[in-house]
């Protein structure tokens, strides 16, 4: 899968992705990131990309041509994008089923917003998408960026060690993980919960699956609603909602 970042600040962005499991898949070859210099697209002997607002007010705004320009190199060079997705605060919430999706088009340019906006054309006429990472206000998209790219690479096959673990994981069985332990069986008088050293896999299973629903009651409650749910589920879920109208 090919990803083509354009930012203000490349090394907040070149950094963090060869680290990690972003870090070893680009290593071998499964992703293909690109890191580019908004700067390297402008005309002017400034390398300016941005402007004060028309209609007046505080603060800058990014301008159009440097975008459209980077885009377009990108798309000579690399190929025509799946898609082109805008960083902003004010825009629908990114989930794990954005990745999912965005994992099937195979080439993504992310454009990282900065200043107090972006031209409106960007939104409206190159970008295709526009994504906030969450309810609070970043001082640019590259950190948004960085969240999108590692959330869409380790669902590309391959990229992370284990797929078992990607079909596992939170988001995509809609329901919070279970806890996990591991060696020593004892730490400082604090034990782990007996039926993990059990042996007894369907034991384990049942256990796990309450956990992760009584978890999911407990801080999540409205990803229950949309989680598929067994008739057992149902059931211990009731159970739940009893025991805490009593208390
Ligand atoms: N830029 C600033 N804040 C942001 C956010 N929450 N998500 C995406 N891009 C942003």
């Amino acid at each position: 899968m090919k990803f083509d970042v354009v930012t203000i600040f490349p090394g907040m962005v070149t950094g963090p992705i060869t680290e990690g499991i972003v870090g070893r898949a680009i290593a071998r070859g499964m992703l293909d990131v690109r890191v580019h210099d908004l700067r390297d697209h402008t005309t002017d002997r400034h390398r300016v990309v941005d402007d004060t607002p028309f209609g007046g007010g505080p603060g800058m705004v990014m301008k159009p041509e440097p975008l459209f320009r980077a885009v377009e190199h990108v798309r000579a060079t690399r190929g025509v994008p799946g898609g082109v997705i805008l960083t902003s605060p004010d825009a629908p919430r990114f989930t794990h089923r954005d990745a999912l999706r965005l994992c099937g088009l195979d080439h993504l340019v992310i454009l990282c917003g900065r200043y107090e906006g972006v031209d409106d054309r960007v939104r409206r006429h190159l970008a295709t998408e526009e994504l906030s990472i969450g309810d609070y206000v970043l001082s640019g998209g590259e950190l948004a960026a960085l969240v999108i790219v590692d959330a869409v690479a380790r669902l590309v096959p391959g990229v992370v060690g284990h797929d078992e673990s990607v079909a596992r994981d939170t988001f995509a069985r809609g329901l919070l993980d279970f806890p996990q332990y591991t060696r020593p069986a004892e730490f400082r008088g604090m034990g782990v919960p007996p039926v993990l050293l059990s042996g007894h896999h369907a034991e384990i299973e049942r256990w796990r699956r309450r956990e992760a629903l009584a978890r999911t009651l407990e801080r999540r409650p409205e990803l229950l609603e949309g989680a598929e749910l067994g008739p057992a589920d149902r059931a211990f879920v009731d159970e739940l909602l009893q025991q805490r109208e009593k208390h």
